[in-house]
């Protein structure tokens, strides 16, 4: 079951809010590629609403139709129309395509010391405050302390951005909102976060430093940010409506224009869909696109839509797409019977221990009846619905003593009451005594603590490859800690995610592939700091070389599930060398897959030369993957060329790690460079036998000079 944290507050959404009859709104919103490059004919807004006055006939009706116009990731507009005005549009001249907008959702601290970031890590400071992070999410609760600005100078000179509707100061320096959607907003219109998500985020890649920083107690420590100097933009794209929580493409991709616009440096997106367009087209892809051409680099949430196959989201290849998996903290509440046995589960339980042991009863008989009603008032309840959940709440009862597998899975539950979720085994042997004891009482203890050994692993709800469109591409590309994450969060935000939650606190535990994308790019913006001129696809492919291995017995779906591994930030400053992925090389990539004209549009280049095109194995990417048919002899060859950002004389020797039953050879085996950025080139050539149906083979190759370990997964499945 892939439930996560987000469903469940989907889920509770839906529960307590009746969707209105819709009034049937023959009209939806579609995004309209055209072309030219930005600069060209097809760009600006009047153009756009002659196309549409062509297809609609009427001018007013074109002008109230358009909603948006694209020149900066794109050209083109959104616009609402009836079926048969896109169908009409789509055969217009200068029209590429035609696309519905989709929804896109949120992917919803200790974890930069796991990372190996310590509050004394060495820092330049100087350039660290001279980056700007936009952050497309759910806007930013500004006041907080993560959010103070001391020691900062006013914003760099070529920010343009500007503060709608909020108070900013020297940390947040640019908020806007965007909302074009078509449901009744149930919050504001303005870059406040009243959801908590966008705050979260936000504080993660770039946070100041609080001491003493819990969440009512529990994970205490200094939160901050991966660069807390650094600069926050915030974009609010995602809303509360009357019908549920959503994001809409039009909006984002018009934040997506301003953000580049404005100056940032990188953009963290901590949104995803699970609405698969045929990728390329699709706006994130191509406005990210243009963001890499700008030098900045996007990292996104590889979508909590796992753990099954193909559930990865946000997977273009310029995009850094980053899994979710668990930090070695885990916060643990502990259940005591009258009999002394005791039970621990995954809580977020940050109420005081009970004071005495409470009589226990059974929320739920073996025919999942429910059993709850007013004489469970002031008593622990054993049970599994998120049903019996609210009754018990509704009721009064002192505790609750959860199975929360399927709901909470692979993460700590949270509750508005004192309770501990324990696992399906524990909750037979607590229901067992329960039964059979005359006088059944049991304690429920506040959470504590505690030391995972086994992580990382990667989180069941984080997205798994292959991306369907490009199964030759490995994504995701790397993890990060996305599980029980403790992050600034907005005072207007209940604390937990259940009906009539009065609690309000300045942080949060939450989990999510959501959480992990702010980590990889506080990782990204720290090497940026000591690297100003590296291109995203460098800073990119110094991450994932020195991300640290994952393991395929831990972690069943390998690669798909972690990419080339857990992220390494300080690694990550001295990669040795890189696979510089240029944007000829995404075009020839492009190229393979996609007509001309589409290759044009996504580049924004008129003079594409489509002449050299390669498969998508065949570009320079730092790992490599490909799909190949089962019960057939194999052999791939994946070309590659590394840049030597290391010592300029220097000799690195290849090392290949594979599997019995496959071959993998290097040539050639030694990488002699004898100057900084020079770049040499290698083919690896894996083959094999009969790989059956599904079979996953994990290799990897690993360059070194005896100092700088350079990483490649090696990844092929049938
Ligand atoms: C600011 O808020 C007001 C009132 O909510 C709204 O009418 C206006 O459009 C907002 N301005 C911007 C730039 O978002
Ligand atoms: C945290 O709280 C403790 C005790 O309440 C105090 O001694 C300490 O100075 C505080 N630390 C910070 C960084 O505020
Ligand atoms: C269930 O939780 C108990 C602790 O309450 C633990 O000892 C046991 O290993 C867990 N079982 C499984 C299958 O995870
Ligand atoms: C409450 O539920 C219990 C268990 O199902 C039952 O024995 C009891 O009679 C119920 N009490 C009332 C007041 O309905
Ligand atoms: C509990 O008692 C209240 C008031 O006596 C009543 O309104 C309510 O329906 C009862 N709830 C349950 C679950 O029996
Ligand atoms: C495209 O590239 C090929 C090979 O590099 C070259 O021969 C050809 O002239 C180029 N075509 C154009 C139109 O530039
Ligand atoms: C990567 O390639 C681009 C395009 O050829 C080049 O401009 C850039 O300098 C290269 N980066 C490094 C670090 O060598």
């Amino acid at each position: 079951m892939a439930s996560t944290c987000l469903l469940l507050l989907l889920t509770f959404f839906f529960f307590f809010f009746v969707f209105p009859a819709d009034a049937e709104s023959p009209r939806q919103v579609y995004i309209v590629y055209t072309d030219g490059v930005s600069a060209g004919k097809y760009a600006t807004s009047s153009a756009h609403l002659e196309i549409l006055e062509q297809v609609l006939e009427d001018s007013n009706e074109a002008s109230e139709s358009h909603i948006y116009s694209y020149n900066e990731i794109f050209t083109g507009f959104a616009a609402r129309l009836t079926n048969a005005e896109k169908q009409k549009l789509a055969s217009a001249q200068n029209v590429v395509a035609v696309l519905p907008g989709r929804k896109f959702q949120l992917q919803t601290t200790r974890s930069w010391d796991f990372l190996g970031l310590s509050t004394t890590v060495k820092r330049i400071s100087q350039v660290e405050s001279n980056l700007i992070v936009g952050v497309l999410d759910s806007g930013i609760w500004p006041g907080l302390e993560s959010f103070r600005d001391d020691g900062l100078g006013p914003p760099p000179k070529k920010w343009k951005g500007v503060c709608h509707n909020i108070t900013c100061n020297n940390k947040i320096i640019g908020g806007r909102s965007y909302y074009t959607g078509d449901q009744p907003l149930a919050e504001e219109r303005s870059v406040i976060d009243t959801d908590g998500h966008g705050t979260h985020t936000a504080s993660t890649v770039a946070g100041m430093e609080v001491g003493n920083a819990s969440f009512f107690g529990l994970a205490e420590g200094t939160a901050r940010g991966g660069v807390p100097s650094a600069r926050i933009a915030a974009y609010k794209v995602c809303w509360k409506t009357i019908a549920g929580a959503t994001c809409e493409e039009q909006d984002l991709l018009a934040a997506f224009e301003d953000a580049i616009k404005d100056g940032v440096d990188m953009l963290s997106v901590s949104i995803g869909s699970n609405e698969t367009k045929e990728y390329p087209i699709d706006g994130l892809a191509v406005g990210s696109f243009r963001a890499m051409k700008k030098g900045i680099l996007t990292s996104a949430a590889a979508g909590n839509y796992g753990p099954h196959p193909s559930t990865v989201t946000n997977g273009a290849p310029w995009i850094l797409t980053v899994g979710a998996s668990s930090m070695d903290r885990k916060l643990l509440a502990k259940l005591e019977l009258g009999n002394g046995q005791t039970f621990m589960g995954d809580s977020i339980n940050f109420f005081p221990t009970q004071r005495s042991f409470y009589t226990i009863q059974l929320g739920e008989d073996d025919n999942k009846k429910i059993l709850i009603n007013n004489s469970t008032k002031r008593k622990n309840v054993v049970l599994k619905s998120i049903k019996s959940v609210l009754l018990a709440i509704k009721v009064g009862a002192r505790g609750v003593i959860w199975d929360a597998e399927e709901v909470f899975v692979n993460q700590a539950c949270q509750l508005p009451l004192p309770g501990a979720c324990l696992n399906t085994s524990a909750i037979n042997k607590v229901k067992k005594y329960v039964i059979k004891t005359k006088n059944p009482v049991g304690k429920i203890y506040k959470s504590i603590s505690v030391h995972d050994p086994t992580a990382p692993l990667v989180a069941s709800f984080s997205g798994r490859g292959p991306v369907k469109v490009t199964p030759n591409i490995l994504k995701p590309d790397i993890t990060a800690p996305g599980v029980d994450i403790l992050a600034a969060y907005s005072l207007k935000a209940p604390s937990t995610d259940f009906p009539d939650e009065k609690r309000h606190a300045p942080f949060k535990i939450i989990s999510g592939t959501s959480m992990a994308c702010p980590h990889a790019t506080g990782a990204a913006l720290y090497v940026k700091t000591f690297h100003p001129s590296w291109s995203p696809s460098v800073i990119k492919s110094a991450l994932m070389t020195t991300a640290t291995p994952m393991s395929a017995k831990e972690n069943p779906d390998a690669e798909f599930s972690y990419g080339s591994g857990h992220i390494n930030p300080l690694k990550a400053l001295n990669p040795g060398l890189v696979y510089n992925t240029t944007e000829i090389d995404y075009v020839n990539f492009l190229c393979s897959e996609l007509p001309t004209k589409v290759v044009k549009l996504i580049s924004g280049d008129d003079v594409v030369n489509c002449s050299n095109s390669i498969n998508a194995y065949e570009m320079n990417y730092p790992t490599m993957s490909a799909n190949v048919e089962p019960k057939k002899p194999f052999t791939v060859k994946f070309p590659r060329r590394v840049t030597n950002l290391g010592q300029p004389n220097s000799v690195y020797k290849a090392t290949v790690q594979s599997p019995s039953g496959v071959r993998v050879s290097v040539n050639p085996e030694v990488l002699a460079f004898k100057s900084l950025e020079q770049e040499l080139k290698f083919q690896v050539r894996v083959s094999g036998g009969k790989l059956e149906a599904g079979e996953k083979v994990s290799a990897s190759l690993v360059w070194s000079d005896g100092k700088q370990s350079v990483r490649s997964p090696i990844f092929i499945y049938a």
